[in-house]
């Protein structure tokens, strides 16, 4: 089921999301509704906020097929090297901007099947991790970028912001 994605200004992006303490059929749906709204909106990532839920979860869309389902992430290591480049989100439509990162991360999390994993990444997928983690903190890619491309964008993202008050879809 495709649930509607929350977009800059709804106050459910900006708070902190808790763990999940139980992968139970709410959770299970939950996952593959995201999916199928990270799909349709053509996207490569999606957290849980992002449709309303302040829950440690996310989805990832990313190369090789593989669709990741990622519960209660936590990063063990940061590369010191740093990689920039464009980001955008579902929930900001029509922006994209760059955005300095480690270049390297490993990530611990629990799959669908409650099973621990351990990635090293690189690349856009490391860039993804680091992006959805950043919603399950309240923080968005917008908060990240240099202070021109902020007064560049500061306009849309005003427009953004009145938009999703208004309840309009955008
Ligand atoms: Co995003």
């Amino acid at each position: 089921m495709v649930l509607k994605i929350r977009t800059y200004g709804d106050k459910v992006l900006r708070e902190k999301s808790t763990d999940v303490e139980e992968i139970n059929e709410e959770i299970l749906k939950l996952l593959d509704d995201m999916i199928d709204t990270m799909k349709h909106a053509e996207g490569v990532g999606l957290a849980a906020p992002q449709v309303g839920v302040n829950k440690n979860i996310f989805v990832l869309g990313i190369g090789d097929g593989k669709y990741r389902k990622v519960i209660n992430p936590k990063f063990l290591e940061y590369s010191k090297e740093i990689a920039e480049n464009d980001e955008g989100c579902l929930s900001i439509p029509g922006i994209y901007k760059k955005v300095c990162r480690p270049a390297f991360v490993k990530v611990e999390y629990i799959n669908e099947k409650g099973e621990k994993v351990v990635e090293e990444t690189e690349g856009l997928l490391a860039r993804a991790f680091q992006h959805e983690y950043d919603h399950l903190q309240g923080e968005l890619f917008v908060d990240k970028i240099s202070p021109v491309a902020k007064r560049l964008v500061s306009s849309k993202l005003k427009k953004l912001k009145a938009d999703t008050e208004k309840g309009m879809d955008v």
